[in-house]
């Protein structure tokens, strides 16, 4: 008889039954660590309708995204503290295919792509995991995180019921899940993660792929649970997600989602906190106001899982910027800055709410619900248990303002934002009213010492001759290819050469001849027997386009040579993987006598193919003569600005940091050498190294609030402005108002601050004396230097 029917049939006996189903359930749990061998420390996470469970109660997770390769290893651990003391109790990650199994079965878990590592930092901050293995995962990254060897395979079909592609799919799911078991970081076996992920809004899409789509998600569901990883499965944006996985939202807004299962709890996996950047698109900005409010009104409706969707966006280096036309930089406008400074007020006010959430967590979760309905799109939410009442006071009203007598108490709630009232009576947090600095961000010159301004430079041609005469490259075939399947997209670069041979006869030899190339190429470069005729660069999004140029072929050989350059692949949409790449033809000679044209179509011409250029291959960027500065003095980031460049790629001691944009590099030290791939043309001399860091910060804070002053680790070296009272004006162009305290804010803030990297301030009239402005709520406005 097993241990198990021992206890059940103990259970049967006994009238004590609460006690011993107690028993039962630990003694049971305790089989289960037998069997997945060591449990010392292991953490039942399930879930109810309510809440995720962790070892039986209920919780409030907050979680932030932060994914490995858009950083370096050296960042982790002060970006996972940043998060932790942010109020995160999660770190979330994508896993990234394409990155670890560049080749088919060979892997790298090397530098910045050691997973475990990673997962590592998060549970030595004490912090929680949430793995999202996809393995498609989209997220702006090149091609959705597929290997484009994946595409190339004989047969192959992405997202779909094809057995070529579930057989790639299930052997990576297997080898990440079976790595984490062996450093034992699931949640079940000690380790610190609670959830992971299979596929990615697939819901999105699923309507594309008819009843196949539909067996799919079946199998994705069955094949994740088969790997048996002790915690829940979710998959977001998947409204018909089989039991028992977990479907979850993605938004900006998730207070309306409900789950497919009343037993689903109400979990939200990514709320955007920004945006991402395209080439020639602007800076994306979410206000603070907004993330804080879409949070508030999620817990507001019963919302208890949380995760920010960039915490730290970071920086896409080398050609991992999916798209086409994703930057280099990925920062996202995210709680911390893609170099990983705390972007202020986006940090400090969510920080605030975080831990007002937490504060209430057990009434949140367990506490009985009821509504209140003002009208004009104001309701009060009251959660009670026997010993508390936690209350939010949610306005969705976009422009006015609401007061409201709320159990006896009049409230202010500005248009759209939400108040929350721990103990239903005051109100500690409202999502639209910011106590938080903010910091302004400043780039300074490179300080290191004997230093000239301006950078020495080198350079060298792309020697393209050889290539461009002889026509002749690594492959040949009678057929326009996409440039994926010619070069497994092993370089943004790939060359299309062909041979024409005109007859002296020829009609379509004459004085007013032109090329036409039907093409998808994001940029384009066309050689006629060695001239270069033209080039094009696409518009974002109108991706397919004809480029015509005049040209003049002789009678003989006439050499064209093509150069088709992408500037990453697709990473999103129903069957984004067969978006076509490169030129794909047809490509014609065109020749008008008078009134006749004449067409020559070279499509199914020898076509001779060559992958990437010859400064790539011969690693130039890795030579001693190119441009040498040293590192700039003091810990903070370095970024390269490349003013006055066209497009390339920058290398940092032979490391590509990516397509043309600043890049952070942490381990600058003594000699460094910067290698510049220019394509198109421009002028080096305005490059230069500057570091980024804290300039100045402000704050216009209610009073009843302690306002944190911080120079990021810096000094604070003087207050430019305080007034408590009611000034006007904005950071830099402070005022005060027609209400002043008694006491000189100014000089009370110069003695406490100046000098010191943090200083907490109590904003109250206690501090800074009377100020008589009546009904005025009082504010303190700072502007401090750093
Ligand atoms: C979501 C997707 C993420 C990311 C985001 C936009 O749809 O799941 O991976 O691409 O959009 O940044």
């Amino acid at each position: 008889m097993s241990i198990y029917t021992i206890v059940l049939l103990f259970l049967f006996h006994s009238r004590k039954r609460k006690f011993y189903i107690t028993t039962m359930v630990s003694l049971s749990f305790i089989l289960c660590c037998v069997l997945v061998s060591s449990c010392a420390y292991a953490t039942i996470v399930s879930h109810d309708g309510r809440a995720i469970t962790i070892d039986g109660h209920r919780r409030v997770l907050l979680s932030g995204s932060i994914h490995y390769p858009r950083s370096t290893t050296e960042m982790w651990p002060d970006l996972i503290k940043k998060g932790k003391e942010g109020g995160l109790d999660a770190i979330e990650t994508y896993v990234f295919w394409n990155a670890h199994e560049p080749t088919h079965r060979q892997y790298d878990f090397s530098g910045n792509l050691d997973l475990i590592r990673f997962l590592k930092t998060i549970q030595n901050e004490g912090m929680y995991g949430v793995l999202r293995i996809g393995p498609y995962v989209c997220a702006e990254w090149n091609y959705g995180g597929f290997p484009v060897w994946l595409h190339n395979m004989p047969g192959m079909e992405f997202r779909t019921t094809n057995t070529a592609f579930m057989n790639e799919m299930q052997n990576f799911t297997t080898i990440i899940v079976e790595m984490v078991k062996k450093e034992k970081l699931f949640a079940s076996q000690g380790g610190p993660i609670i959830l992971a992920q299979i596929e990615n809004e697939y819901g999105n899409v699923i309507g594309s792929y008819g009843e196949a789509g539909k067996a799919y998600i079946q199998w994705c569901a069955n094949m994740a649970n088969s790997l048996d990883v002790g915690v829940p499965w979710i998959m977001c944006q998947q409204d018909d997600a089989p039991q028992p996985m977990l479907n979850t939202c993605n938004g900006y807004y998730c207070d309306n989602f409900s789950p497919n299962n009343p037993n689903t709890p109400k979990m939200w996996t990514e709320n955007w906190t920004g945006w991402y950047k395209n080439w020639g698109g602007k800076d994306p900005h979410r206000t603070t106001e907004d993330v804080a409010f879409a949070v508030a009104r999620f817990f507001q409706k019963e919302g208890t899982f949380q995760n920010y969707y960039m915490y730290h966006g970071g920086t896409n280096f080398d050609r991992t910027a999916g798209g086409p036309y994703i930057t280099t930089t990925y920062d996202y406008d995210a709680p911390l800055d893609e170099f990983g400074n705390l972007n202020q007020p986006k940090y400090g006010h969510l920080k605030q709410l975080h831990d007002v959430l937490h504060a209430m967590e057990k009434t949140l979760t367990y506490g009985n619900i009821s509504t209140v309905d003002f009208g004009n799109l104001v309701t009060a939410t009251v959660y009670q248990t026997e010993e508390r009442s936690s209350c939010f006071i949610g306005n969705v009203n976009e422009t006015s303002d609401a007061k409201i007598n709320f159990q006896g108490t009049f409230y202010d709630v500005p248009a759209w934002s939400v108040s929350i009232l721990p103990d239903c009576k005051t109100e500690t947090y409202n999502t639209a009213k910011i106590n938080t600095q903010t910091s302004v961000m400043v780039k300074k010159a490179n300080e290191a010492e004997n230093e000239p301004s301006t950078l020495k430079w080198s350079w060298r041609p792309e020697n393209i001759d050889s290539v461009l005469l002889k026509g002749k490259g690594e492959s040949t075939m009678r057929q326009l290819f996409d440039q994926k399947v010619v070069s497994n997209d092993e370089s943004d670069y790939l060359w299309y050469m062909t041979t024409v041979n005109l007859k002296e006869q020829d009609p379509v030899l004459g004085k007013n001849m032109s090329l036409r190339i039907n093409s998808t190429a994001h940029v384009l470069h066309a050689f006629v027997n060695g001239q270069h005729i033209g080039n094009y660069r696409v518009e974002n999004g109108k991706f397919h386009y004809v480029f015509e140029q005049d040209a003049k072929f002789n009678p003989g050989a006439n050499v064209i040579t093509l150069l088709s350059i992408t500037v990453g692949l697709p990473n999103y949409g129903a069957f984004f993987e067969n978006v076509p790449a490169g030129i794909t033809g047809p490509v014609f000679i065109i020749g008008r006598n008078g009134d006749e044209t004449i067409v020559k179509d070279l499509s199914t011409h020898k076509w001779s193919y060559k992958t990437g250029l010859s400064g790539f291959e011969n690693q130039l960027f890795s030579s001693e003569s190119p441009s040498t500065w040293s590192a700039p003095l003091g810990s903070e980031p370095v970024v390269v600005d490349l003013l006055g460049l066209g497009k390339g790629t920058a290398w940092i001691n032979g490391n590509n940091i990516g397509r043309y944009w600043p890049a952070f590099l942490s381990d600058i030290d003594g000699d460094n050498t910067l290698v510049l791939f220019e394509e198109i043309g421009g002028n080096p001399s305005l490059v230069n190294f500057q570091t980024i860091g804290v300039g100045s910060v402000c704050a216009n804070v209610y009073e009843k609030n302690v306002l944190e002053l911080s120079c990021n680790g810096k000094p604070i070296s003087a207050i430019k402005f305080a007034s408590f009272g009611n000034p006007g004006g904005d950071c830099g162009s402070f005022e005060k108002g027609t209400c002043e305290a008694s006491n000189n804010a100014a000089a009370i803030l110069t003695q406490e601050c100046v000098g010191k990297e943090k200083c907490p301030i109590d904003v109250s009239e206690d501090k800074f004396g009377a100020a008589e402005c009546g009904a005025l709520a009082k504010r303190l406005a700072v502007e401090a230097i750093c």
